[in-house]
């Protein structure tokens, strides 16, 4: 048992997504949540500034004493999930092979969609780990770039036109090829899975990142001993790189709860 925090982060408000997930399976744990709002978006940038960016993620989180971190972000799990292992003692876990693992048991027609940033298409490393595990299975990679901009902004319902067309723009070569199954590769994106789903149609399955790898983070923990001997009423403290009024609002509505703690205001750069 180990009634120290998990911390998790991401680069702004999507990793919340694998809180709420977090929360519904281990309701007692306590959570540090990071969230680089004054940076968003990596998906955009170099591999170096993205490394850069999550090393300074990490160093702020283990002022705290912690027990894990699970790296709620897509784009970082691609990118620099093993240079962050290696330079930590505590386990560092993320979100792409718990993807790749749920998109390569989920289809049926060996054809997987997958969304991201364009870091994390860039890296090729989705279809790494899912050609691990099934290596017939073929795989159309699509980079969203305007997806985390419009999320962060609020604009991921039903009905709004901005969010319909960039979606449809990004996704009618994958429905066209006949996917029937799509890795939500973002963390951000399960905000839009009534948006997608609405475009993909019913018979294509959804594979949320950031709550897969939330599940693989529980399930490590478990084999590990590690979790809380608390089985509700987990500890939540949130950070962010900016505004702190705007993060409560919206991060209300990624959690699925309202956020009624002060929020922390980091100067990460600083770490
Ligand atoms: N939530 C992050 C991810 O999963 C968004 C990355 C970004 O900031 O562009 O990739």
């Amino acid at each position: 048992m180990d009634k120290r925090p998990i911390g998790v982060f991401d680069s702004g408000l999507g990793g919340l997504t694998t809180v709420r997930e977090l929360r519904r399976l281990l309701p007692g744990e306590d959570i540090v949540y990071f969230g680089d709002t004054g940076r968003v978006p990596y998906g955009s940038r170099s591999a170096d500034t993205i490394v850069k960016y999550a090393r300074q993620d990490v160093a702020f989180l283990r002022t705290f004493d912690l027990k894990a971190i699970v790296i709620a972000c897509g784009t970082v799990s691609t990118t620099a999930l093993d240079i962050l292992a290696a330079e930590n003692s505590i386990p560092v876990l993320g979100v792409v092979a718990p993807a790749a693992a749920a998109a390569a048991r989920a289809t049926r027609n060996g054809k997987i969609g997958l969304i991201g940033t364009q870091a994390s298409i860039r890296s090729g490393a989705y279809e790494r780990f899912i050609h691990g595990e099934n290596s017939e299975a073929q795989v159309l990679a699509q980079p969203c770039p305007l997806f985390v901009p419009l999320v962060e902004n609020g604009r991921f319902r039903r009905g709004d036109i901005v969010i319909e067309t960039v979606a449809a723009e990004y996704l009618a070569p994958l429905k066209q090829a006949g996917v029937d199954t799509l890795v939500l590769g973002c963390t951000h994106y399960p905000l839009l899975e009534g948006v997608i789903a609405a475009y993909m149609g019913p018979d294509v399955k959804l594979v949320n990142a950031g709550a897969e790898g939330a599940r693989a983070a529980a399930d490590a923990l478990e084999r590990a001993d590690a979790l809380s001997p608390n089985t509700s009423g987990g500890r939540y403290r949130y950070f962010v790189s900016d505004r702190q009024e705007d993060f409560s609002r919206l991060a209300s509505i990624f959690l699925g709860w309202d956020v009624t703690e002060a929020v922390g205001q980091v100067d990460i750069s600083q770490y």
